[in-house]
């Protein structure tokens, strides 16, 4: 059988693909000193050499001892205190529970840069009243979707534009893992979970690379061992038409050891697959290394290598929204892959999800009543 290869079989320099960031990079002032400021954001900051001038924490104690602890020049209890202190190019990077977001962003100075932690709001109508707030108070407002600037599926990007993939029409997204909720004390209310706070990357990172779908089937499920929290089990289907399958299922009550717990994207095009593991989700947060494999089609059993990467979703993914944001702002990046505008569709993808699940199923008829 003949198979319909790409014109090279060389892999594309996938160790040093640049993450964006600015010519000037301007002052943070971080909005949170919680678990993923600590473990992602402030570790890639300095990273990419982009100077944090102060947090800020309800709980003051956690902001003051985060600064101590890496060295951070100011600690304030209120957004009012922080706003007052922030010079005019001023970056607001903020990190606290989805809800608190209409209430901070109202606070900020018109015209303000932002970037705001996932999700977007807590239902498609806190999004809309987000949007709202952010068209109408002017602000240069982002998502971190992490997901899309991590190396691994940068290197993924990087394949395809060398035209290693093809026209992709296979996508598979499967975690199976055991998620130590407890660390999120705010979850434990939380009334949406799985699909709002966990695959939400995953349905963002398909937007990135398919664009919208037509419509989505999913059923969102109360694990026996989270018992007291909203759905943490999901199988999503994503309608792409005919000829493209694509999917998400995860389970994070998967607690009999490593053997078969794993966390990946698998793309399948015309000419190749690649499959990247996400290694955070294995052993949260400290994480195990990120990894890209590729095959290219027919080649057979050994066909599969592993893609050299630089680095991991946490902490070097982080980098990514930042340095688009600041780019940006300054000028000499043209777009925002996750500006608020984009992550409301993202939001408006979660919405449909939720309501297909509570709603969405197709009657089975198991009697002659056709
Ligand atoms: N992009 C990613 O991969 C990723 C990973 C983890 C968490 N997150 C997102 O980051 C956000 C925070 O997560 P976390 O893991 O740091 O949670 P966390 O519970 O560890 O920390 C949240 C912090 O926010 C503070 N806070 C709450 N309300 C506040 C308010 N109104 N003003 C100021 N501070 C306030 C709390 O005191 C706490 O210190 C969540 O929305 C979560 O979805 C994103």
């Amino acid at each position: 059988m003949a198979f319909d290869h790409p014109h090279t079989s060389a892999l594309p320099d996938t160790q040093s693909i640049k993450m964006p960031r600015p010519k000037q990079p301007r002052p943070i002032l971080v909005i949170g000193a919680g678990g993923i400021v600590r473990a992602a954001h402030l570790p890639a900051y300095a990273m990419a050499g982009f100077p944090v001038i102060g947090i800020m924490d309800e709980n003051a104690e956690r902001a003051t001892s985060l600064a101590t602890e890496r060295g951070i020049p100011n600690a304030f209890s209120t957004i009012a205190e922080a706003v007052r202190f922030a010079p005019d190019d001023v970056i607001f990077d903020v990190a606290v529970p989805a809800s608190q977001l209409v209430h901070i962003l109202p606070q900020l100075k018109d015209g303000t840069a932002v970037l705001m932690q996932k999700p977007m709001g807590e239902t498609l109508a806190e999004a809309a009243a987000i949007r709202e707030i952010c068209r109408n108070k002017g602000l240069t407002a982002s998502v971190n979707f992490s997901l899309r600037y991590s190396p691994n599926n940068l290197a993924v990007q990087a394949l395809a534009d060398a035209g290693m993939i093809g026209a992709i029409h296979d996508v598979e997204v499967q975690t199976s893992t055991f998620t130590p909720w407890h660390l999120w004390t705010f979850l434990a209310t939380a009334p949406r979970l799985e699909i709002l706070y966990h695959s939400i990357h995953y349905f963002d990172l398909i937007r990135s690379w398919l664009g919208n779908p037509r419509s989505v089937s999913a059923k969102t499920v109360k694990s026996p061992h989270a018992a007291g929290l909203a759905a943490t089990k999901t199988v999503a289907i994503l309608d792409y038409g005919d000829a493209m399958r694509v999917f998400v299922a995860t389970n994070h009550s998967h607690e009999f050891g490593e053997a078969h717990q794993h966390s990946f994207v698998q793309f399948e095009g015309l000419h190749g697959a690649a499959r990247m593991t996400m290694g955070v989700n294995l052993d949260y947060p400290t994480g195990r290394p990120d990894t890209v494999e590729y095959a290219r089609r027919g080649a057979g059993e050994a066909s599969w290598t592993s893609v050299p990467i630089q680095g991991n979703n946490f902490p070097d993914g982080f980098m990514g929204p930042m340095g688009a944001l600041q780019a940006y702002v300054e000028g000499s990046a043209a777009s925002l892959p996750t500006h608020f505008e984009d992550a409301y569709e993202t939001m408006a993808l979660v919405e449909a999800l939720y309501r297909s699940s509570d709603n969405g199923a197709a009657y089975v008829s198991f009697k002659d009543d056709i």
